[in-house]
């Protein structure tokens, strides 16, 4: 099996082609290698990635661009995991989401119906429930209240994805990823960032005053959970949360950044931030029925192995 992989030099896109190879898989990859956080790691990613591997530098929000670059390359499924992501920066620069997450994502459901895929899995988001005040998240509850521009675009990809999956017969899974952490992570996101700030004794930002809970999925379940899905298409459009099925307390990760690092964290307390929800949590009854995929790492081993990954790479 040949698969393409987009986002290919990205935290999830990385892990999900080096497990891939390492099972003996052909790869072909693309990235845009973007700046929207320093693509010197994406670079890192990229030169671990060793076995049957082909990686295209390419924007696919450039539909023609794309189409020329994939040419003479074979590939019989798509995991499609390259998108603009960040809650945040959508509301600095959304129209690089409207471009990588809505034409890029079509540009992709596309090339899986000229080359008549046999699965096309792709990359949605737990920030799809929005406002939904009732958990766990179910893939069942309501998903139309979006509180951020990059929510409506993933969630925007989730309906895309369902008529094309009905329009063209193309298996089509959609995961819908919970807070995902470990090594070789992403710089904008906070475990990241509380790793980065407590190692230089600097303070970390506590928004909502700390009072926030968050399903940390570590990500080498995430990449169990995407081979998973791979290996089992669906007979239509399937969407399943991926998630630890607990919700954590941030100041419970701090207090283990802490035991981790041996440094104490400066907390600074902030007010929430706009497009932020105050809880994640997945209900992955669902999943676990139809895929048997199931986490097993608590963050309590989850933590000390980023940090430990985390100061081997950054020498702090
Ligand atoms: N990490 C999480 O906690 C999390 C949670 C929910 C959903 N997701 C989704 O999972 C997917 C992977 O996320 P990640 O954490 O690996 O993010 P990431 O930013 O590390 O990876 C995305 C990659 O896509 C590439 N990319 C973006 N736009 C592109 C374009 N137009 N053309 C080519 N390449 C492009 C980027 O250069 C990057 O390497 C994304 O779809 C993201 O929205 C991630």
């Amino acid at each position: 099996m040949t698969v393409l992989v987009t986002g290919v030099a990205g935290f999830i896109g990385a892990a999900v082609a080096a497990a891939l190879l390492a099972r003996g898989e052909a790869v072909v990859g693309v990235d845009d290698l973007n700046g929207y956080y320093d693509p010197q790691l994406k670079r890192d990613r990229l030169a671990r990635l060793a076995g049957d591997f082909a990686f295209i530098a390419q924007d696919f929000g450039d539909a023609a661009a794309l189409d020329a670059a994939l040419a003479g390359h074979g590939f019989d499924r798509i995991v499609h995991l390259g998108a603009q992501a960040g809650v945040g920066h959508s509301l600095i620069d959304p129209y690089s989401y409207v471009r990588s997450n809505l034409a890029g994502h079509l540009n992709l459901l596309e090339v899986a119906r000229r080359r008549q895929v046999g699965h096309f899995v792709y990359a949605s988001s737990s920030s799809v429930y929005g406002a939904n005040a009732r958990l766990p998240f179910a893939v069942a509850d309501r998903a139309d209240h979006p509180v951020s521009l990059y929510a409506a675009t993933k969630r925007a990809d989730e309906l895309m994805s369902e008529s094309y999956a009905h329009l063209f017969r193309i298996p089509m899974t959609g995961l819908r990823f919970f807070t995902v952490y470990g090594p070789w992570g992403r710089p904008d996101m906070a475990m990241w960032k509380f790793i980065d700030a407590v190692l230089r004794g600097r303070p970390i930002q506590l928004y909502n005053a700390g009072r926030m809970r968050r399903d940390f999925t570590y990500i080498d379940d995430i990449v169990a959970g995407v081979l998973a899905a791979l290996d089992r298409p669906p007979a239509g459009h399937a969407i399943h949360n991926l998630g630890n099925h607990r919700a954590e307390d941030l100041l419970r990760v701090v207090a283990l950044i802490e035991a981790a690092t041996g440094c104490p964290a400066i907390r600074e307390l902030l007010p929430m931030q706009p497009g932020d929800v105050p809880a994640t949590y997945a209900d992955i009854a669902a999943t676990t029925a139809a895929l048997g995929w199931a986490p097993t790492t608590s963050i309590d081993d989850g933590v000390p192995a980023f940090v430990d990954w985390f100061r081997g790479y950054s020498g702090l």
